[in-house]
């Protein structure tokens, strides 16, 4: 089976100056303000008919508002799923807009809002429509599949979204029936699932800012120092670093595994606001943050999302007191994307149903 890199395509963000990951730091709140905000939010959300859902990586106040409020904390699958079960007439996305978008395109009747509109995603952002489309358009004879860390034009484009959690299971059930595949955006990801898939894959040159920066060399001397410890890893990580894993998964993947798995101590490779979940989840085990930096860092790891820490208390309350952020999706855009989005969600309820895939 054939992998190839597609050498004469630039990543689309070169030449865009990225915040870094770790950047931007979370929020500080004066003495009582945090309380307060809570407070207000809880109120806020009752009056407006809101249901606030949040990604793991978001700030740990955004999650335990979540949780406390009837909300919900998740990997982007299921927070796309939760927020099309959901009876509330507005849905508060705490993620990045991507996130917003979906949440939009499977719900056109219901009010979307998000904290802030600026908190973007370098795969989306090195996956631009107007480069992508004739990319396809240029090879008909392959199944489009993107991952949800893209823009509404790009799903409208796709035959099949996936999220992390089920790209490898929907790619093999594609490779069985004898597609091939071209995948966007997210090289790393792509090249995992062609390893554990054997799939022909042709693959789009994105990568997320967060995840490419964990060090394999690093990790091996934490590993070594930790020799007890497991090593979790998300799969937008270099391959170097996936070589060194003991399992590797989606978020809600890796935080079952934390619970699972027999280790006490795991060394964990995603965005470090995961840990929030993942100790809930294994109160009695430590976790070790994956060093992205190599000796004589300022930081031993800045594995957190710059997009993802915009979201904070003040901007939630903010966005739901005056409706603002509200995320628009163009008619005829949605209904295409709504497509190869429906179908993601098909595929992952028929998967967990039955254990078999709807085609
Ligand atoms: P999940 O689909 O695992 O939630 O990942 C989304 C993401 O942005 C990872 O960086
Ligand atoms: Fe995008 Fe990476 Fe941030 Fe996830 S962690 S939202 S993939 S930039």
């Amino acid at each position: 089976m054939t992998q190839e890199f597609l050498a004469p395509i630039l990543p689309a963000t070169q030449g865009m100056t990225l915040p870094l990951p770790g950047s931007v730091a979370r929020p500080e709140y004066a003495p009582g303000e945090r309380e307060a905000l809570v407070a207000r939010i809880k109120d806020l959300l009752r009056e407006k008919d809101a249901v606030l859902v949040a990604h793991y990586y978001t700030d740990e106040d955004l999650q335990a508002l979540a949780d406390a409020t009837g909300g919900y904390v998740s990997d982007s699958l299921d927070m796309a799923r939760f927020g099309n079960e959901h009876p509330a007439s507005t849905l508060v996305v705490a993620g990045v807009r991507f996130m917003g978008e979906t949440a939009k395109i499977l719900n056109p009747e219901k009010r979307v809002l998000m904290p802030t509109l600026k908190a973007e995603c370098s795969l989306d952002l090195g996956c631009p429509a107007e480069q992508f489309i004739p990319f396809c358009d240029q090879h008909p004879e392959r199944t489009v599949v993107v991952y949800a860390n893209t823009s509404a034009e790009v799903k409208a484009r796709a035959d099949w979204v996936v999220t992390s959690s089920i790209a490898v299971d929907l790619v093999r059930h594609l490779h069985e029936k004898g597609e091939k595949i071209l995948w966007a955006p997210d090289r790393h990801l792509g090249r995992y699932i062609q390893q554990e898939t054997g799939a022909d894959m042709l693959l789009w040159p994105g990568g997320c800012i967060v995840h490419e920066a964990f060090r394999a060399d690093a990790l091996l001397r934490l590993k070594e120092k930790h020799p007890e410890a497991a090593v979790l890893v998300h799969p937008e990580s270099p391959e170097a670093v996936i070589e060194l894993a003991d399992r590797v998964g989606s978020t809600t993947q890796i935080i079952q595994a934390a619970r699972e798995m027999p280790h006490k101590t795991f060394i964990v490779a995603t965005d470090n606001g995961i840990l929030y979940k993942m100790r809930q989840a294994a109160p009695d085990k430590t976790f070790l943050e994956a060093p992205t930096m190599g000796v004589g860092a300022t930081c031993v790891s800045c594995a957190h999302c710059p997009w993802m820490a915009m979201n904070s208390l003040r901007n939630l309350a903010e966005v739901l007191e005056t409706g603002a952020n509200e995320i628009h999706v163009d008619e005829a855009v949605r209904v295409k994307a709504l497509k190869a989005t429906q179908r993601m969600l098909d595929f992952g309820r028929s998967r967990r149903a039955t254990g078999t895939p709807a085609d």
